[in-house]
This record gives C-alpha cells, sequence and structure tokens, in this order.
C-alpha cells in the first residue's frame, strides 16, 4: 500500500491502508444531499476544440460543474495529448481545492483502440484486432492502450464492447469484436482483466466499463432501435460474454444499452438489470446510463413525463450513474432537498453514490498523484507499442481469395518497367474506425496504403487514382456521377501491370460537421444497403473490365456483399477492417509476401443484401424451408446457401495447413459430476512452403437439447506458428462438461447424451472433422 499516513490524524476515508467500501461508507457519512447528487454525473466533455488546439469555457464548465461533479471527460478527438494532459492537471488540482471534503475527479474516456484524443497508438479497431484470433497478443496491445490512458491520467474507461454483432447494417461493428458469443467473452475477458490488473500500490489501474446491457438485435440493424426476444435468446445469444466477464475478471462497471426490449427501455427495465443482470448473471459494480439514454425516455419513448420523471424511474430500476455529453444531467434535478428527504429515494441514492465512491477509492483518486508531462511523453507511442501494433495490425488482415497471383514478386516489380496502379477512395487515407482520434487526411495518423507502397516500392512505380468521391449511399443515383473520374481510373490501371483497390465506408472526418462530412459509419449510421455506398462497386467493376490484374482491399468496421462477379474476377481479395496507422504498411508488406496472412473472419460476410442474418451459429429449423430437391441448406432457396462461404473462422493463408490424427476424449467420473471434462488434440502440418500462423477452431453441439440450439458453436480456439514441414500436436484447453450447457428459462442446463464436436480451421464444413462423443 501506499503512503505511510498516520490513521489517527485522518478521516477513514482519507486513510488509503482501508479497504475501499469502508472508506467509501465513512465519505458517504460525510456528505450533504448536494454532493451526492453531483457524484451522480459529471462534465463529459470539459474541453472544446478550435482547429485542433482544446479550448476551455469556464461558464459553461462552472454551470455543470455545480450539480455534476462526480466523473471528468477530455472531450474530442481533435485535440492532442500534450495540449490536454496540463489542462486536465489544472482542472484535478482545482476540484480537489474546490470540493469541501476533498473528493477528486476520476477521468472517464472511451477507448476502444487507444486513447479517445489525437497523440496516443493508433491501434486497429476491435473487429481488426479480434480478427487476429490472437488472444495473448490482443492482451499485450491492451495493456498498452491502458498504459497509456493512465499516462494521461484516464482511469475509467467506457470499454469493452460485449455487443454481439449479428446485423450487418449496424454503423458500429467496427466496435465489437465479431458474431460469437464465446470469441467476444474471450477477448473481453483478456481486456477488462488486463485494463484493472492493480499497480505495486494496490490501485486498480483503470476500471472498466462492459457495454451494453443488453445489444445486439437492435431491429434495422440501427444503433438504438428497440429488440424483441424472450429471456432464452437474451441469455443464450446475446449474454454470454457477460456470464464470462464478470465472474472471472470482474468489471467494476456496466453501461445499460439504448435499446428498448420487448416494449421496456433498458434505462427503466428493472427486471433485466436486477432479476436478470445482477440475480442470474452476478454483476456487482455500478450500472450507468448510455449517454442522454436517461432523457430519451422522457423525449423519444414516451415512457416518463418529464425530466423528474425519468430521473426517478431509472433510479428505481437500478441506474446508479448517469452519462450526459453536454448541459444539465437529469440525476442532477434531484438536486431539491425534498428528494433528499424521501427516504426511498435518499437510500438508492446512497447506494449508488457508495458504488460510485468504491471505484474512485479502488482506482487510488484519493491517494495517486496526477500523472507527468515526463511519463507522458516517455509512453505515448514508445517503441514497444508501435511494435505491438505493427505485429496485431500484421495479423488482422484476412485474405479471402488468393488464385495464386500473391504475393506479388518485388524483384519483379523493381526490375520492369510495370507499375502498380493503386485506386480507390480509401486509397490514400487513414479510415480508423468510430472511437478513433484519427483525421483521415492528416498524415500524423500514419500512412495510407499508397504512400507506404510509395514508400517501399518508390513514386515512379506507383501510380493512383482515387477512382470515385462519391462514398456516401446514393440509392437514387441517376448513374453519372464521377464517370469522368471512373474514367481517369480505368486509364491508370490500362497503364499498369496491377490494379489494388481500395473501397470501405468510414467515419468521414471530424474536423467539418457530424453529419455532412461523409460518414457511413459510427454511431448513428446504418447500412441499407450491403454493397460498397456510393460509386464505388461502378468503379471496381470498370477497372476489373479492363483485364488487368486486380487485388481487391475492403477497408472497413462493416462486411460488404461480394457477389459471384467480383469474386471471381477479382484475383485477390482481402478485408483489412480498419487497421489503424500501420494500415498501409501491413497491407504492401502482405502483397509483397513479406508478411504472411493469418486473420480470420470474425463476422460471416452475407452473399447477399437480402440474405441476413448471417452468423454460422444459426438453429437447425433457420435452414429449411425449400420445396422439392432443396433439402438441408435451403435458406432462400434456390440460389443462396444458409452456410455462406465467407464464413465465420474463414481466411486464408500463403501456406497450407494440413489437419490429421483429430482424437477427443473424455475425463468422466460418475454421472452429475462437475469435474468431467472433453480434450479434443489434432496435429496441424505446415504443408507449404513459407512459415505462417494457423488459427486452430474447436466447436461443438449436443445432438439432443431441450431447447433449440445451433447448428455449431466455438468453444475453444488457438493460434499456432509453424514452419514450413512443421508438424504440431494441438491440444486445445479442456473443456468442462458443465461449460456446455445453456440456459433455459433462467437455470443452466447441461445435456447428458451425445455430443459432436468439430475441429479444423474455420467454420466451414469443409474445414472440419467431427468427433462424437457420449457424455454420460
Ligand atoms: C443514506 O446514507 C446516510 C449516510 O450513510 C445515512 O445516514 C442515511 O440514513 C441513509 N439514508 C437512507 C434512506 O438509507
Ligand atoms: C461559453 O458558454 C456559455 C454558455 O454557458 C456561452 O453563452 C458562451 O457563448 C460560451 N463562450 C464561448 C467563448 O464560447
Ligand atoms: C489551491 O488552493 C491553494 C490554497 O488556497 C492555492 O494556493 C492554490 O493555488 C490552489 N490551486 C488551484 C489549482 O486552484
Ligand atoms: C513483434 O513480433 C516479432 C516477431 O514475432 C517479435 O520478435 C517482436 O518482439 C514483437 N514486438 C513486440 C513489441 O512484441
Ligand atoms: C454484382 O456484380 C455486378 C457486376 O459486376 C455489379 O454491377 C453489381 O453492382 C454487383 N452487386 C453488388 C451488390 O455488389
Ligand atoms: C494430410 O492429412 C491426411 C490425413 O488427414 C493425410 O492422409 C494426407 O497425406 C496429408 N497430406 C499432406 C499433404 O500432408
Ligand atoms: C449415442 O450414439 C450412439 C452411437 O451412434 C447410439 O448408439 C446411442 O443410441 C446414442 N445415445 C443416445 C442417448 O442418443
Amino acid at each position: 500500500m501506499a503512503a505511510a499516513v498516520n490513521p489517527r490524524d485522518v478521516a477513514p476515508y482519507l486513510n488509503p491502508s482501508l479497504p475501499p467500501p469502508e472508506r467509501a461508507a465513512d465519505l458517504l457519512d460525510r456528505m450533504t444531499w448536494e454532493e451526492k447528487i453531483g457524484q451522480l454525473g459529471g462534465v463529459r466533455r470539459a474541453f472544446g476544440t478550435s482547429t485542433g488546439k482544446p479550448t476551455f469555457n469556464r461558464s459553461s464548465f462552472e454551470t455543470v460543474h455545480a450539480t455534476q461533479n462526480g466523473q471528468v471527460g477530455y472531450g474530442p478527438q481533435a485535440n492532442w495529448a500534450h495540449d490536454l494532459l496540463p489542462m486536465m492537471n489544472g482542472l484535478r488540482a482545482e476540484q480537489l481545492n474546490s470540493s469541501r471534503l476533498g473528493i477528486p475527479y476520476i477521468v472517464i474516456a472511451d477507448s476502444v483502440n487507444g486513447l479517445w484524443f489525437s497523440g496516443g497508438t493508433l491501434f486497429p479497431g476491435t473487429v481488426s484486432m479480434a480478427s487476429s484470433w490472437n488472444l495473448p497478443l490482443y492482451g499485450d496491445v491492451v495493456a498498452a492502450i491502458r498504459d497509456e490512458n493512465l499516462a494521461m491520467g484516464v482511469n475509467w474507461v467506457l470499454s469493452p464492447e460485449v455487443d454481439i454483432t449479428r446485423d450487418p447494417r449496424n454503423g458500429r461493428n467496427g466496435e465489437m469484436y465479431g458474431e460469437d458469443t464465446y470469441l467476444v467473452g474471450e477477448f473481453a475477458t483478456r481486456y477488462v482483466q488486463t485494463m484493472q490488473e492493480k499497480d505495486d500500490g494496490g490501485w486498480v489501474k483503470i476500471a472498466t466499463t462492459i457495454k451494453h446491457f443488453v445489444f445486439g438485435a437492435g431491429s434495422g440493424g440501427v444503433n438504438r432501435a428497440s429488440m424483441e426476444g424472450g429471456i432464452n435468446h437474451i441469455l443464450n445469444d446475446l449474454a454470454p460474454p457477460y456470464r464470462k466477464v464478470i465472474p472471472e475478471a470482474q468489471p467494476m462497471s456496466l453501461m445499460a444499452s439504448y435499446s428498448t426490449v420487448d416494449g421496456v427501455p433498458m434505462s427503466i427495465n428493472k427486471y433485466l438489470l436486477q432479476d436478470v443482470l445482477r440475480s442470474i448473471l452476478g454483476f456487482e459494480g455500478l450500472i450507468m446510463s448510455d449517454a442522454n439514454a436517461i432523457e430519451y425516455l422522457f423525449t423519444e419513448a414516451k415512457v416518463a413525463s418529464s425530466r423528474e420523471d425519468a430521473a426517478l424511474k431509472a433510479l428505481a430500476a437500478g441506474l446508479e450513474h448517469e452519462l450526459h455529453p453536454g448541459g444539465h444531467g437529469l440525476f442532477s434535478d434531484l438536486i431539491d432537498p425534498a428528494h433528499g428527504g424521501d427516504p426511498s429515494i435518499a437510500s438508492l441514492v446512497n447506494e449508488s453514490v457508495r458504488a460510485f465512491l468504491e471505484i474512485k477509492f479502488a482506482t487510488g483518486m484519493f491517494d495517486r498523484p496526477l500523472p507527468t508531462v515526463e511519463n507522458m511523453k516517455a509512453t505515448l507511442r514508445n517503441k514497444r507499442h508501435l511494435g505491438l501494433n505493427r505485429n496485431i495490425t500484421r495479423e488482422s488482415l484476412v485474405m479471402l481469395k488468393n488464385d495464386g497471383f500473391l504475393p506479388i514478386s518485388r524483384d519483379q516489380i523493381s526490375s520492369s518497367e510495370g507499375k502498380i496502379a493503386v485506386i480507390g477512395p480509401y486509397a490514400d487515407i487513414i479510415n480508423a474506425g468510430n472511437y478513433a482520434p484519427a483525421d483521415p487526411l492528416d498524415r500524423r495518423y500514419g500512412d495510407s496504403i499508397r504512400r507506404s507502397f510509395e514508400r517501399e516500392l518508390g513514386r515512379d512505380k506507383i501510380v493512383y487514382a482515387k477512382g470515385t468521391s462519391t462514398i456516401l449511399p446514393n440509392y437514387d443515383d441517376d448513374g453519372s456521377a464521377d464517370d469522368e473520374a471512373i474514367a481517369e481510373a480505368v486509364d491508370v490501371a490500362k497503364g499498369a501491370d496491377l490494379a489494388v483497390i481500395v473501397l470501405g465506408s468510414g467515419f468521414g472526418n471530424f474536423d467539418t460537421s457530424f453529419i455532412n462530412n461523409d460518414r457511413t459509419d459510427t454511431e448513428g449510421f446504418a447500412h441499407a444497403d450491403l454493397g460498397f455506398p456510393g460509386k464505388q462497386q461502378h468503379l471496381l467493376d470498370a477497372v476489373l473490365d479492363t483485364g488487368v490484374p486486380t487485388v481487391l482491399i475492403m477497408n472497413s468496421g462493416q462486411t460488404f456483399v461480394i457477389n459471384d462477379s467480383t469474386m471471381s474476377r477479382c484475383r485477390a481479395i482481402f478485408h483489412a477492417w480498419l487497421a489503424g496507422e500501420f494500415t498501409g504498411d501491413a497491407v504492401v508488406e502482405t502483397l509483397l509476401g513479406q508478411v504472411n496472412p493469418s486473420g480470420k473472419l470474425t463476422v460471416t460476410m452475407p452473399q447477399h443484401n437480402g440474405a441476413f442474418p448471417a452468423a454460422y451459429d444459426f438453429l437447425p429449423s433457420d435452414a429449411v424451408g425449400g420445396f422439392g430437391g432443396a433439402t438441408l441448406y435451403d435458406w432462400h432457396w434456390p440460389q443462396l446457401t444458409r452456410k455462406a462461404p465467407l464464413a465465420f473462422g474463414f481466411g486464408l493463408s500463403y501456406t497450407t495447413f494440413n489437419f490429421s490424427r483429430a482424437s477427443i476424449s473424455t475425463q468422466q467420473q460418475r454421472r452429475g459430476n462437475d469435474t468431467s471434462a472433453v480434450s479434443v488434440s489434432v496435429t496441424v502440418t505446415n504443408s507449404g512452403d513459407v512459415a505462417g500462423k494457423e488459427v486452430v477452431q474447436l466447436y461443438y453441439r449436443p445432438q439432443h437439447t431441450i431447447i433449440e440450439f445451433p447448428v455449431m458453436k466455438l468453444i475453444r480456439f488457438v493460434k499456432i506458428t509453424l514452419e514450413p514441414g512443421e508438424s504440431k500436436e494441438v491440444v486445445l484447453n479442456t473443456v468442462p462438461i458443465k461449460e456446455l450447457g445453456y440456459f433455459v428459462n433462467g437455470k443452466w442446463n447441461v445435456d447428458r447424451g451425445n455430443y459432436s464436436f468439430w475441429v479444423g480451421s474455420s467454420s466451414r464444413g469443409e474445414d472440419l472433422t467431427c468427433l462424437d462423443v457420449y457424455i454420460f
């Protein structure tokens, strides 16, 4: 424990050697009603921005601070760390002075792929990092993200998202890990454990917020839209990551989602927040609102008749802290002393403040010194962080097709007259994702694919054309926009040996207005068409029509429909997701064969605009319904298959891997003994000529269940490295039988009987070996 303090000299809450709950209880006893209400909210965006420099409006700050002073946040992404830290330290010092009891702020921030303002290491988006399927590497990356946040005094993050990517239209998919609950649970648990690691003083480094409880099936793929679904669906299809993260990593807070679930907005959904989240899932941390969500109860959902009514209903349902990005939060309306006199309200406020103070004590807010500029300089973008960033970026690219055309021979390019045409609206920007601090046009955030190519092969080898500026959906388009730009790109392609075309969707430029800046993704955006927005498909088709060998790179947090024509005519296809500041370098290294691709999809790519949900773990009865000859996979019969070929877990390499000698064994005690377990082993051989990495995946399904169970579910995965010709016997971590169950009306059930397991390199049938086992 830190600093030697004589407990007799100070109030118990100031004594760092006492446990957080004891300190919180002591402090609560000393607080006035106004002071308590102050802790229920904060100033989410303390600073504004003007041409990339932080601004501070004292009068608007004071107005909000008077009634909301629990946490404080940094504000816009356009500001830079070195400008912000001294300003934030000033505010924090001032807060300690001005608070009667010396209650410090806690600094709160979003942290999806690094700092939520400029100047940190710009890591790939969540979907990219998950596509690496490399948990140990992800853990190292999260430690780097944590240390950069700590260096900025951020002790509470609004991450990770444990939402399940079930709808390809949703504009926030890039912030999520993927469509599979086991995979999401593994990555999220690693995030929370790493962030909440304790320092030498015993303080939790950074408190985390798992979110958004509960979300994953918003109607129409719209972020704030309602959801349907009963308790079996919620517990089995959306909540498994919570069931994993809560007991194993104990996240200190949780954010309720915007969603209205089965008619009840989550901010007042007492059944899901108390009976399900607290009682069934065992969550003990603080429950906070999503930004403005309490207000929406009154203004949008109309389940409250006034701001005050909304605040009281949310409090009664179990919301304990309010996020409110601008102006007065609704909880601050409870400052009227009459509310303090109502014991039912006062005891809810007591519990909320207690939960909040415990986070502040546990993270050392009363005891840790403010961060220094020296440490910030030593931490942000240090060599190790940049090295980790390159490594995870290389592993996150997913190769979806290669007819043998790749890798490109560097020697051939250098020695010939030939050029590479780099084409497309995403070829010369950094498309970093919804919660990244990147201005896509600002070179300080990294090299675009075009610039990396120029640096690597020389400017004389690269010809570039943007091809189209029309990257917003244009459902009513007359067809002629950008014809000239497309014609120019065609000319550029014709003069080259090879075209690399970069298409996608993105976040736009944060220096211009929120809506009108070419955004298609993020909160508040959804794709009604799953093709490439705007004129991008026209551009691609025109380039393919030239006959010049073409490599397609997708750059987005979304999946797109790759139709048969595109699939067969492109020589190679990659999804680069939102790969961060090393997108360009990693793509170029991979195309030149210096890096062997090893990413795998964590989201199935639909075959057609209307062909979703597309996730691999559908129910058996979702795959039937055709007539005549159609038997098994006749979903959207006769054209499409329920098992979309670009499936969860799929991704190619420049080498080949052979799976052999798959075997399963069980360690079974007497019936009903919880220690029974299953082990699967398989020999993997690198049967090609180059070293590579393979993700060994294990799926399962009980053959007969009480309620319908998906056709298969992921239960283990591990990423291995193999030299050419090398073989390894891979033993997947023992799976306890009790992990193979599912909820039936809120009760965990484990079936005895025959189970099928499948081991292999993707969720596709042709990539798997089946092993049956009887579990008694
Ligand atoms: C709220 O907490 C204070 C301080 O611990 C306590 O004195 C008071 O009785 C509590 N009020 C209610 C209604 O529980
Ligand atoms: C500061 O905020 C107040 C509102 O509290 C506003 O009236 C004023 O215009 C702002 N000042 C500047 C310089 O933006
Ligand atoms: C805090 O209070 C002390 C004593 O009144 C004063 O000297 C100091 O400048 C104050 N610091 C801030 C940041 O307000
Ligand atoms: C990145 O990967 C390389 C190759 O595996 C390894 O040697 C290096 O140590 C890694 N860098 C960091 C910072 O972990
Ligand atoms: C499918 O391919 C055709 C021909 O290339 C193209 O015109 C069309 O836009 C494509 N559709 C989608 C959804 O990508
Ligand atoms: C791959 O493994 C199978 C057994 O599953 C074996 O019969 C075959 O010879 C192997 N092929 C190569 C190229 O190693
Ligand atoms: C399990 O599978 C075996 C072999 O197919 C079969 O004989 C047995 O009846 C099955 N048991 C149950 C409970 O379904």
